[in-house]
């Protein structure tokens, strides 16, 4: 398993592209609304990318026939757009988002209200936000890749959530999945030890019931098999030897 180590120019690169993705992000998320279609939600995304002069790095990835991915409610990751899928009132929503600038990729999820929502499903929202972050107080050289799966799965194991164990987070750099692959549940061993200049896409995918998931007939989407709501939230983030920089995230 080889981990690249970008340079000074490439961290820029992730930087410049990051920060793009950021700002996509920031117009997707006041676009949310009861009566908007995941299609449209998919469209603007698209155009807001190609007016950066970027590339949408999941369409045609694999075969996805979208740049964003939308999922409601009980879908976990990889909601295929359409027309027919209109946002109501009380639902909860996840953008996951990337893109290719100068050749370097970026990667970043939310999780949205739709109007207004459950108390439950507020907290699950936030309890997977803060999971990220509490992820990512290991995410400097020195510590092990794995002190990060362990920390976010303890914080939501508290609220007695159910850690996504079928997806994972990875490198991101040239290419949108790089080593190494990021569990956001416990492991029993440290893991690959961190470095400065490793660049990790994080993505903590928690179900309010139990772990298990499903892949719908489209062969994208991802359910929760027990029907529970999920929330989704990543970041792509620079190892350093202090603080981890949350590339994704706009001050
Ligand atoms: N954030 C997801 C990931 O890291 C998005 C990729 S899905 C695909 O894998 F649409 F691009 F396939
Ligand atoms: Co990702």
């Amino acid at each position: 398993m080889a981990v690249s180590i970008k340079s000074e120019r490439e961290i820029g690169l992730m930087r410049e592209s990051c920060k793009i993705l950021a700002e996509v992000h920031a117009k997707l998320g006041e676009a949310i609304r009861p009566g908007i279609s995941t299609w449209e939600i998919d469209a603007l995304g698209e155009k807001l990318i190609r007016s950066y002069g970027c590339v949408p790095n999941f369409l045609h990835y694999n075969g996805y026939p979208a740049s964003i991915c939308v999922s409601v409610n009980n879908e976990v990751v990889h909601g295929i757009p359409s027309k027919d899928r209109i946002l109501e009132e009380g639902d909860i929503v996840s953008l996951d988002a990337g893109l290719i600038y100068k050749g370097y990729h970026s990667d970043a999820a939310r999780t949205y209200p739709v109007g207004k929502i459950s108390e439950e499903a507020a907290q699950l929202i936030e309890v997977t936000r803060q999971s990220f972050f509490e992820g990512i107080k290991y995410a400097k050289e020195g510590c092990h890749l794995y002190d990060i799966s362990n920390a976010i799965d303890a914080y939501c194991k508290k609220f007695g959530y159910g850690v996504v164990r079928d997806l994972v987070g990875h490198g991101i750099g040239t290419s949108l999945h790089e080593d190494p692959q990021i569990p956001n549940f416990r492991q029993w061993k440290r893991g690959i030890r961190l470095k400065a200049g490793m660049t990790l896409a994080i993505e903590p995918m928690i179900n309010m019931g139990s772990y298990g998931v499903e892949w719908l007939d489209d062969d994208w989407t991802v359910v929760t098999a027990d029907g529970s709501l999920s929330a989704h939230y990543e970041n792509t983030v620079l190892i350093t030897q202090g603080e981890p920089e949350i590339l994704t995230l706009s001050d």
